[in-house]
């Protein structure tokens, strides 16, 4: 079922794959199908030394480009970072505190809030990431973790236009073990009601917060039968063209025709 106030949203996480040409090669190949798709926005997000390449196959496209990752300053010594200056006339998007980057790289919601700012100073459109580990959900902690990161990222903004949250539970990441449609849904009406209570309501329900872990076209639309999950951010299945077509196809049939 589709939200009056919320584009449906799927985002390729393509992660550390791919070299320049590869990336070309792959964006070329989904390309015109995924354009005669109107009803769902498209992010492709390759690593960044392809963002101009993509960016440049997509200039005249309604397809959009996300960054990886960013630093929280405009420039200086901070050898091998990039920052949303240069970002901002590559892409529209950029993810931000993904799961792989808190558990390799010590990303804490404080890092995650500077680059979220930084962002947004720049007029990059944030997707925030936020999930717990599999201890965390056997623990019964799944809630009090989602809504620590939602408040850490989300720490003394006032507004924050164009946020996208994408709830990714860890053990979901990569493992073929995607939650269920249900539990998905009640973390992400969580995560609503959290930004409700941090930006207003009127936010909350413009906000998408999308579903991510294991997003494949075979149950993508388990996930977008509920009302509350806007989209996807798709990790190992955005790098194969058919298979994100196939997601993105998924997508527009759900949002835009069943009801749960
Ligand atoms: P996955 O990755 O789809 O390969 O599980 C999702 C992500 O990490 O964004």
């Amino acid at each position: 079922m589709s939200s009056p106030t919320r584009l449906p949203l799927i985002a390729g996480n393509w992660k550390m794959n791919t070299t320049v040409a590869e990336a070309v090669t792959l964006v070329r190949a989904m390309r015109t199908e995924l354009e005669r798709i109107t009803g769902v926005e498209q992010v492709v997000c390759p690593p960044f030394v392809s963002l101009d390449a993509v960016h440049r196959e997509l200039e005249a496209s309604p397809i959009q480009v996300g960054a990886q990752d960013v630093f929280w300053e405009d420039k200086g010594a901070y050898t091998g970072e990039i920052s949303p200056v240069m970002l901002a006339p590559l892409c529209r998007y950029v993810i931000i505190g993904h799961s792989e980057r808190r558990q390799y790289f010590g990303e804490t919601d404080e890092i995650v809030n500077r680059k979220l700012r930084a962002s947004l100073q720049h007029r990059l459109s944030p997707i925030m990431c936020v999930g717990e580990t599999l201890a965390e959900r056997e623990a019964g902690q799944t809630d009090l973790i989602i809504e620590r990161q939602v408040r850490g990222g989300l720490a003394g903004l006032a507004a924050c236009p164009g946020l996208v949250i994408a709830y990714e539970p860890i053990w979901a990441i990569g493992t073929g073990r995607a939650s269920s449609g249900a539990d998905a849904e009640a973390v992400i009406r969580r995560i609503r009601a959290a930004v409700a209570d941090l930006l207003g309501e009127p936010v909350a329900q413009i906000t998408r917060i999308l579903y991510g872990g294991s997003v494949t076209s075979a149950n993508v639309a388990e996930f977008l039968r509920y009302p509350e999950i806007d989209g996807g951010l798709v990790g190992g299945a955005s790098l194969r063209s058919d298979e994100f077509v196939a997601i993105v196809w998924s997508t527009e049939i759900a949002k835009h025709s069943t009801t749960i």
